[in-house]
């Protein structure tokens, strides 16, 4: 069966064509445009602007996807869309252009959830996860675990309480003057850093749940900070100073810069060292057979490595499976497979954009 998945939740407009037979999924074809660029201009993502990019890349980005998959609509079997959470705008250009195929060309639709999406990257090209699993969601918008007993078993198990790892690392990034994404530019810095230079909490690490909390963390590296370089707190002041120009370029000596490659190794050994433990402590108690990560935090290199040397070391038996960098941030793959793992067609009339939807 082939299925042609469409992305659009943010400001990536996707569309990808998987094939499946049995347990085993293979990427056809994989297709990204992001808009990315002209936020970072604006200094954000401004919704309205990033559906207007979503309906010019919509149509361009779904022929280059078939036309990789070397097929044709018409050879297309059914097809999947992400109807939420997201950007309403954003989500209503794939929605809408996912029904609108699915109608002219009587063809099966299937909503999926993007964040359950996320979970699916790690069956792409992997036909190795054993039941029953636990999968972490580490994105700009959740950090969730979730116990699956099996396809459609999903059970949630904690949540952040209030900012999701993604945006601590996007925040604290901002502070020194990096525009979105951050965690790919905290974890360059981090390489040079002390990640025990700094002794930042670990929030909710005790706790006897499996929620999480980053936005004390985020507030004691902007403490922090600002008690280093002064020069940060009066900038602070004027808004219209980069940040980036003050911390990096600026006259910053060599120990200065070595402080702040420690403040970011140490803000990250912080998230993931909470990361790492509640998950396998989840994985104990649940007794799971493996460990599945995925979210654009996944694509964080220590992290990987972190969770494959703590479970080598605990001795657990648990597989551990992270997808491809390319598959952990937003993709229309994941969306695919999500489908073709769960197919479960709804009547393209009765699926609308659902922007707060959760588990
Ligand atoms: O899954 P995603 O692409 O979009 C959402 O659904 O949110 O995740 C984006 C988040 C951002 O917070 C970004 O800073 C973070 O993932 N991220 C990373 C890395 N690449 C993206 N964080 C740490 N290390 C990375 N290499
Ligand atoms: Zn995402």
């Amino acid at each position: 069966m082939t299925i042609l998945g469409i992305e659009t939740s943010c400001d990536e407009t996707a569309a990808a064509v998987i094939e499946g037979e049995g347990t085993k999924l293979n990427l056809l074809s994989n297709v990204i445009a992001s808009s990315l660029e002209l936020h970072t201009k604006t200094g954000g993502i401004i919704p309205e602007q990033a559906a207007r990019e979503q309906v010019k890349y919509m149509l361009p980005v779904l022929k280059q996807a078939v036309k990789e998959a070397n097929t044709t609509l018409d050879a297309i079997d059914a097809f999947a869309v992400t109807y939420g959470p997201g950007l309403i705008g954003s989500l209503l250009v794939g929605v809408e252009t996912a029904k609108t195929l699915a109608y002219t060309l009587n063809k099966p639709i299937v909503p999926v959830n993007h964040m359950v999406g996320h979970l699916y990257a790690n069956f792409i090209d992997n036909d190795s996860i054993e039941f029953p699993a636990l999968g972490l969601v580490v994105s700009g918008g959740h950090t969730d675990l979730l116990l699956i007993k099996g396809h459609g078993d999903l059970q949630l198990l904690g949540g952040t309480r209030d900012d999701a790892a993604g945006e601590c690392y996007d925040k604290c990034a901002r502070l020194l003057g990096y525009n979105y994404p951050g965690g790919p530019k905290i974890s360059k810095l981090a390489e040079k850093g002390n990640s025990d230079a700094f002794d930042f909490p670990r929030p909710m690490l005790g706790s006897h749940d499996y929620e999480f909390s980053f936005s004390g963390l985020k507030t004691a590296f902007l403490n922090q900070t600002k008690k280093l370089f002064p020069v940060l707190r009066n900038a602070h002041a004027h808004e219209k100073i980069g940040w980036q120009e003050i911390v990096m370029e600026n006259d910053l000596s060599e120990k200065e810069k070595q402080l702040v490659y420690d403040l970011c190794a140490s803000l990250q050994k912080a998230i993931i060292t909470v990361l790492v433990r509640k998950t396998l402590r989840a994985a104990q108690q649940y007794d799971v057979s493996s460990i599945m990560i995925s979210g654009g935090v996944a694509a964080d290199i220590l992290l990987r490595e972190t969770f494959q040397k703590t479970l080598q070391e605990k001795k657990l038996p648990i597989k551990f499976s992270v997808p491809p960098k390319y598959l952990c941030t937003d993709n229309a793959a994941m969306i695919a497979s999500a489908a073709y793992f769960n197919f479960k067609p709804v009547p393209w009339s009765e699926i609308t954009a659902d922007p707060e939807l959760y588990f």
